[in-house]
């Protein structure tokens, strides 16, 4: 367990078997581990590092949020960005990769109706929250199209209320989720956000007479992963926090995105 104490629950780590590493789409990966603990305690809002190499290259584990927990397995749903992620995406089913978690507190949540609205591979941030909430949640997701079948297909397999936009048109509901999402978001509703910063900005200024309803969940870099490193902070309204433990979840209005 960490022991600086300053994580809301316990940390970590483990030998865990993989047991799915597939593509979903260019650079998007959907990786399961068997990791019966894990899967029990996961919230959404919890992450988990993965040390992509059992020696000292890549030295960091990467964090990534728990997309899925189910049935003693939990899964992530990834990108490759650089050298930890590209070994990644080696990884064959019947290796087994150390594991850091929980990381990350459970967001939040007091609103009466949550909507969830995703940007390619950020979607694994929020499709745990969307099986806790069952009917009391929309899935909004946005990406490029053509080429991302499988990744649609993945989370219509777990969530088939879910609503699919792409960018080409080329299959969903639409070409932007900007088309549909409901503006004003009216009284006790909240639209939690996370992707790309482009998608997180174009989200601030479709809602800026709303700001307070606006939830980011941010995936700054991290390093230790249990609040020991001040590795992860972000300048927030109420001073700066660290995205590992204080986040990952900040209200739009009160959260710098552009701090680096
Ligand atoms: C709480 C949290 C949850 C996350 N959840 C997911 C997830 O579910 N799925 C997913 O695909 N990714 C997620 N990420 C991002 C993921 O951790 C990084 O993409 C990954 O660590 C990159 O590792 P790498 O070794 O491939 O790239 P590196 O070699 O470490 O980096 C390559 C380049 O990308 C830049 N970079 C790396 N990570 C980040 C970052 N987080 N923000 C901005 N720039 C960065 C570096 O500066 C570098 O230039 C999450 C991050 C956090 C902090
Ligand atoms: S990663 Fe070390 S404090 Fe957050």
């Amino acid at each position: 367990m960490a022991e600086c104490g300053c994580a809301p629950h316990a940390v970590d780590d483990y030998i865990l078997p993989v047991t799915e590493n597939i593509k979903l789409a260019d650079r998007i990966f959907w990786m399961t581990f068997a990791a019966p603990e894990l899967a029990r305690r996961a919230k959404a809002g919890n992450g988990v590092m993965v040390y992509a190499s059992q020696g000292s290259d890549p030295m960091l584990g990467r964090p990534f949020a728990v997309a899925d927990a189910e049935s003693g397995k939990i899964s992530i749903c990834y990108m490759i960005i650089g050298r930890g992620t590209e070994l990644l995406s080696k990884v064959q089913p019947g290796a087994s990769l150390r594991v850091r978690g929980l990381i990350g507190a459970a967001y939040p949540d007091s609103a009466k109706e949550l909507l969830l609205a995703a940007g390619g591979v950020g979607v694994g941030a929020v499709m745990l929250k969307k099986k806790e909430r069952a009917k009391s949640a929309s899935l909004y997701v946005g990406m490029p199209g053509r080429g991302c079948e499988a990744l649609a297909d993945k989370i219509l397999s777990i969530h088939p209320d879910a609503k699919i936009y792409t960018d080409d048109g080329s299959f969903g509901e639409g070409n932007s989720m900007f088309n549909v999402l409901p503006r004003p978001l009216g009284e006790g509703r909240q639209l939690w956000c996370c992707g790309p910063p482009g998608f997180l900005d174009a989200m601030r200024l479709y809602y800026e007479r709303t700001p307070r309803q606006l939830y980011y969940i941010i995936d700054k870099r991290m390093a230790c992963g249990f609040g020991g490193c001040m590795g992860c902070v972000v300048e927030t309204a109420n001073g700066p926090k660290r995205v590992c433990v204080d986040g990952a979840m900040f209200r739009a209005d009160e959260v710098d995105l552009h701090d680096d």
